[in-house]
């Protein structure tokens, strides 16, 4: 009962094609789009309501993809069919891979974006923890990596925490683009049966279709948009790790990272190597390769369902494995971090003084700032402030002092608990949705 009826395909053809490892993934996805299908086939008057029932169990009881099939679906039905004998032969009727399989896809990248954006939140939480703790603890800030003004542990930790929370905003923007029903379109452009579209979207939860069946079915872009913004987040990462490494390393050497995110060298015992951040810069490297090798794929694949857009499955889910592996390693190393010792130099006060002399000494500031230059160039500035004093002076929000990061806090810890609740509630909708389905299916 296999597709291929032009003749046995030769091994080396279906070994080329078949997408059956790279189906494992999406595995429960398709069983969920055969179910919601089934039922639909019911709810249109097609299949009575004990065969309805006999052929979830069948869909159920199916568990792996056995060697031989083209993929998932085709094996998926070969079993329904197999099973229930001519009954399974139903569920071909108003129903293609093609919108099977991007409705998995869909419903597979919303579990994934769950778990990366749960992730996210968790490096979050511990990130203000951290914050708080370290208000007052001098910490050097760099622009051209050459050390500029007088920080605190805190006001970094904060920038990341902006950073990460900033892509959760827009990586959570994508879940309505995400969260839309392919189911029922079909190939290409639906089907003579009128199967109900908006109650299979019900049912697995979505909150509207992908509407056009050539959209539905031949579009990949909706699953491209999470990737990029997740290749964004990556970079980022990637800069902090980039800083991690550095501030670690014996040439600045003002950060410890925790013993169990360092190895050592098998030939030199002094070595204490920042290797998940070295790996964690790498992978960002490797999600920015799925970006693209997606893109490149995409483009030139003409309109409707080509056999490329399979070969895109894999790199979504790398995407979303590597980079939600990487937030977890990330968080432990931010938690973990140890501030050895507080950078001061006193050059990194100058701005400071000639901030002072233009506000208290009320001279334009070119001036305060051109005097204060030549006594470093000559070799004779000095200051008397602490790095401590410059912090306390700095007045305007988003700042390093040390009041200012109380309020910045604050206004973060909000936005967390607001973007908790987002998620919170976005997860219950569709765990509604699939209640419902079960509720049919218990029937
Ligand atoms: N396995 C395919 C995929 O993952 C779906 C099958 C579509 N095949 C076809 N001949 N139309 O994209």
């Amino acid at each position: 009962m296999l597709y291929r009826t032009w003749g046995n395909a030769k091994d080396e053809v279906v070994d080329y094609t078949n997408s059956v490892a790279g189906d494992q993934a999406i595995l429960d996805q398709v069983k969920l789009t055969m179910k919601a299908h089934i039922i639909s086939l019911y709810l249109a008057g097609v299949i009575a309501k004990d065969v309805t029932k006999e052929l979830i169990k069948s869909v159920n009881s199916f568990k792996e993809i056995k060697e031989g099939y083209e993929d998932v679906h085709e094996a998926l039905e070969d079993h329904l069919i197999s099973q229930t004998g001519e009954n399974g032969g139903w569920v071909g009727l108003a129903r293609s891979r093609n919108d099977h399989v991007s409705t998995a896809l869909r419903l597979k990248m919303r579990n994934a974006l769950i778990e990366l954006l749960t992730t996210m939140l968790e490096v979050r939480e511990a990130i203000i923890v951290k914050a708080e703790e370290n208000k007052d603890v001098i910490f050097p800030v760099y622009t051209h990596f050459q050390l500029a003004q007088p920080s605190t542990l805190s006001h970094y930790l904060l920038y990341i925490e902006e950073e990460i929370s900033s892509r959760w905003s827009a990586i959570f923007s994508l879940m309505p683009l995400i969260n839309r029903s392919p189911l029922g379109a079909g190939a290409i452009v639906g089907t003579n049966l009128k199967i109900d579209r908006l109650k299979e979207a019900e049912m697995l939860g979505f909150d509207d279709l992908a509407y056009n069946t050539l959209f539905a079915t031949g579009s990949r872009s909706d699953l491209i948009s999470p990737v990029l913004e997740v290749a964004n987040m990556m970079s980022s990462l990637s800069r902090i790790a980039e800083d991690l490494i550095l501030l670690s390393s014996n040439i600045v050497d003002v950060i410890d990272l925790p013993d169990s995110h360092v190895s050592t060298s098998s030939l030199m015992p002094h070595k204490r190597n920042a290797v998940t951040m070295e790996t964690l810069r790498a992978k960002a490297g490797t999600v920015i390769g799925e970006a693209l090798s997606l893109l490149a794929i995409y483009k030139g694949i003409p309109s409707g369902y080509d056999l490329d857009l399979q070969e895109m499955n894999a790199h979504y889910w790398n995407v979303m494995e590597e980079s939600t592996s990487s937030l977890k390693v990330f968080k432990s190393a931010i938690l973990g971090l140890k501030v050895k010792r507080e950078l001061t130099d006193s050059k990194s006060l100058s701005t400071d003084e000639a901030e002072l002399s233009s506000i208290r000494g009320k001279m334009p500031y070119r001036q305060a700032y051109f005097e204060v230059a030549k006594r470093i160039k000559e070799g004779t500035f000095e200051s008397n402030l602490k790095a401590r004093d410059s912090i306390k002076m700095k007045a305007v929000i988003g700042s390093p002092n040390p009041d200012l990061i109380t309020e910045e806090i604050k206004i973060k810890r909000n936005k967390l608990k607001e973007d908790k609740a987002k998620l919170t509630s976005f997860s219950l909708k569709i765990r509604n949705g699939l209640n419902l389905m079960k509720v049919i299916e218990d029937d």
